[in-house]
């Protein structure tokens, strides 16, 4: 068994792309591998600056976790800031990693381009430390549970290359004592291996694009309608493949389905509205019955803080043994 890690920032309720890159696919590998998910509150501190929507956010992800499935006793749940020893050894690592290969990270690039667009002289105006650092705190929670692999959107790939690149420069200079494992990311396959939102861009909660897992079925219902389409009439044959609506049918129904509404797309037939009402029928069913399961886990009361608390605990024993070696590595002991 090899041992797979993964995490969602709190910045909101999961949507249907963190399913599809993550939740599912890292579920799935929980069957039979040991397994570790936490919720990265410490990551969506660079966007969330509101307490109580910090605390909100925390609870939605975790109950999510839950409601999708996931069992406490198999996997460790926990969060990001339960495992203070992530925050020691992204100091260690720091202190092995280029500075040239941060400037290089997508993240940080968009942001700058960002200021570049708008005209601004200082490219680095508005952007933190916290956003800067983000890929070494990522490494931190990756090579402190010794991970072998990690379940992840496409978008994640360049995370998980410099966690490799920064384990390596470590075992390069301290192997003889200790080496990290170095991890590898297990992406969905296929193609349109990063889910679209409604605008047709990569679903994001930046892009505000998204379509939370857990949304109520009547907003649900309006937002799949609302989702852009061409004016082809009813009659006339439509290209499905270049539909959002059909596109996100196709990662959602079964294969029979699938291919059945193409079929009708492309003979004429079928309109826009009909194609939206089976991707409605489609979510909703597939989720709705998680729904009710996630609203009495967010609810305050629920057993969702024990089980965090047992997950921290059970994650921190793993962080304790890892710290141990690497600092007797370092020469910090
Ligand atoms: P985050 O919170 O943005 O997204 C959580 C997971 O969902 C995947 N994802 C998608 N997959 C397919 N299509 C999409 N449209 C889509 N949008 C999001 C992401 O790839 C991710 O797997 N940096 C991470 C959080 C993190 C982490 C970690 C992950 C922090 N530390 C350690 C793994 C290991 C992030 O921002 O994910």
């Amino acid at each position: 068994t090899k041992t797979y890690l993964t995490g969602i920032q709190t910045s909101g309720m999961p949507h249907l792309g963190n399913y599809y890159g993550a939740i599912q696919p890292a579920l799935a590998a929980a069957e039979s591998n040991d397994t570790l998910y936490f919720l990265a509150d410490y990551h969506s501190l660079n966007s969330v600056k509101e307490p109580a929507r910090l605390r909100e956010d925390v609870r939605s992800v975790a109950a999510t976790w839950l409601a999708c499935g996931l069992d406490p006793e198999r996997t460790v749940l926990y969060r990001q800031s339960g495992v203070p020893e992530v925050f020691e050894l992204a100091t260690v690592l720091a202190s092995v990693t280029a500075k040239g290969l941060m400037n290089r990270a997508h993240a940080y690039k968009a942001a700058r381009d960002r200021n570049e667009a708008a005209g601004s002289t200082e490219l680095d105006a508005g952007i933190n430390m916290g956003l800067f650092n983000y890929p070494i705190l990522m490494a931190a929670d990756i090579l402190l549970m010794e991970a072998d692999v990690v379940p992840v959107g496409r978008d994640q790939a360049q995370h998980i290359e410099y966690t490799a690149d920064i384990a390596r420069a470590f075992n390069h200079l301290y192997g003889d004592a200790y080496s990290f494992p170095v991890p590898e990311g297990a992406y969905p396959q296929g193609e349109g291996s990063v889910l679209p939102g409604v605008d047709g861009r990569k679903m994001s909660k930046s892009y505000d694009n998204h379509i939370p897992l857990f949304m109520a079925e009547n907003r649900l219902k309006k937002l799949v309608r609302r989702i852009p389409t061409d004016s082809t009439p009813v009659a006339e044959p439509k290209d499905p493949d270049s539909s959002v609506p059909f596109q996100l049918l196709a990662y959602f129904a079964d294969a029979e389905r699938t291919d059945g509404v193409r079929k009708r797309l492309e003979a004429g037939g079928m309109g826009w509205g009909e194609l939206k009402n089976e991707l409605f029928d489609t979510i909703n069913d597939r989720f709705g019955p998680m729904r009710e399961r996630y609203e009495q886990l967010v609810a305050p009361g629920s057993e969702l803080d024990d089980i965090l608390e047992a997950g921290a605990a059970r994650a921190r024993g793993r962080a304790a043994a890892t710290m141990a070696k690497v600092r007797r590595a370092i020469g910090i002991d």
